[in-house]
């Protein structure tokens, strides 16, 4: 693998209301099963550059506060892919694992969700965080809160705090940091997304709406990425170990 090569990319999928308003579509929310064929598409693309980790950020917690319609159409397309996808995904061997608070949306998309998981375990090609009704500070939030419980049941000295630990924390649910993360739709914001995990991330806009994304899209973002110099505070570039 080349080490110019993103081992792990985030990507924010943004612009399926206003692709579905471009494209003339009875609801905003109908550019989310267009979006669909972006991931497919993304996601072969990611197992051909051999990309080891891809985060992709579907749901935020903040979009809860969108009309239930909306909310309702989202669940069930969650619902539908997984039933209809996860043996493909297996085949390909793509091993899922979801990221954000499932439960909060639905008790059906945990059980479908949790089979999925299990049954891609052993794939090896590559890992898909799927970030579903998720952010960043809420993220945060819970690991402070399960050192807080540590230091109160004594499990955790709080002497021994640091900046791994955190990380360790956090990365337990994404597997490493990210690399690169791309933000379709034109918008040049985190929307609360990863936090933490971003500190040293090279990050990409792309114009863009995701349903009009594909892997080729990607493959300029990974070349894009391939031209940077990542220095981590150094005064020249960092030679990267891969
Ligand atoms: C991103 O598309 C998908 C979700 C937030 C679920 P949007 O629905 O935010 O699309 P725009 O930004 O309104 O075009
Ligand atoms: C971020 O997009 C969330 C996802 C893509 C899942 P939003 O459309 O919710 O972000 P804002 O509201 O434009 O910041
Ligand atoms: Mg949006």
């Amino acid at each position: 693998m080349s080490n110019l090569l993103p081992r792990h990319i985030a990507i924010i999928m943004d612009g399926n209301g206003r692709w579905s308003q471009e494209n003339h579509c009875r609801h905003r929310w109908d550019g989310h099963r267009y979006g669909i064929n972006a991931v497919r598409d993304v996601i072969k693309g990611a197992v051909e550059k051999e990309i080891e980790t891809l985060t992709l950020f579907a749901f935020s917690k903040e979009n809860h506060q969108r009309s239930q319609a909306e909310i309702t159409a989202l669940i069930k397309l969650f619902k539908e892919c997984l039933l209809k996808e996860t043996d493909q995904l297996a085949e390909n061997g793509v091993k899922l694992k979801f990221v954000g608070d499932l439960k909060g949306l639905s008790t059906e998309l945990v059980v479908l969700a949790r089979e999925a998981e299990f049954k891609t375990r052993h794939c090896t090609k590559l890992k898909l965080n799927l970030a579903i009704n998720y952010s960043g500070r809420w993220q945060i939030t819970n690991t402070l809160k399960s050192i807080a419980i540590g230091c109160k049941e004594d499990t955790f000295n709080i002497d021994k705090l640091d900046e791994k630990t955190i990380s360790d924390l956090i990365n337990n649910d994404f597997g490493t940091e990210p690399d690169l993360m791309i933000r379709t739709g034109g918008e040049f914001r985190i929307s609360n997304f990863i936090l933490w995990q971003l500190a040293y991330t090279e990050l990409y806009f792309d114009s863009k709406l995701w349903p009009d994304y594909n892997k080729y899209d990607l493959f300029e973002a990974i070349k894009n990425f391939a031209k940077r110099q990542r220095r981590f505070g150094l005064e020249n570039a960092y030679a990267q170990s891969v």
